[in-house]
């Protein structure tokens, strides 16, 4: 079986939403201290709807996929929506990654998350500070790049 599958192989080459948002509301900026890739996600919203999204990912194949899949799984969405997006679902969205790339999803929801949390910063909207703590072991997994 290949390692990747054809959806992965597909966002890689074919990114959607990548780029930049100059009118963003949100901007999430996250890394993985371990193999030292970063990903920013750029949202626009619209009486809490997600009305565009782009991201930009200096990291590895499935960092650019999970990213891409995860613009697009947010696209549309309320914000609220988009705070549950889990690394789980975007993988599984894109049938399934290999265990040691597992990590390079949790930057995508790491990165969807920053960017909610930025624009309830920037509109004042408050909430439960909780909400964005970080897990216990985000990046866990060996990170091989
Ligand atoms: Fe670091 Fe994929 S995010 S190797």
């Amino acid at each position: 079986m290949a390692l990747y599958s054809d959806k992965v192989m597909d966002h890689f080459r074919n990114p959607r939403n990548l780029g930049k948002l100059d009118d963003a509301d949100g901007i999430g900026e996250v890394g993985n201290a371990k193999c030292g890739d970063i990903m920013r996600m750029y949202i626009k919203v619209d009486d809490g709807i997600i009305t565009d999204v782009k991201f930009n990912t200096f990291g590895c194949g499935s960092a650019i996929a999970t990213s891409s899949m995860a613009t697009e799984l947010i696209k549309g969405k309320p914000v609220e929506e988009a705070l549950e997006l889990s690394n789980k679902a975007v993988v599984e969205a894109l049938d399934g990654l290999p265990t040691h790339k597992i990590h390079c999803s949790v930057l995508a929801e790491e990165a969807v998350r920053a960017a909610v949390k930025d624009y309830y910063d920037k509109n004042g909207i408050a909430y439960d500070p909780e909400m964005f703590k970080e897990s216990d072991d985000p990046h866990g997994e060996s990170c091989e790049a």
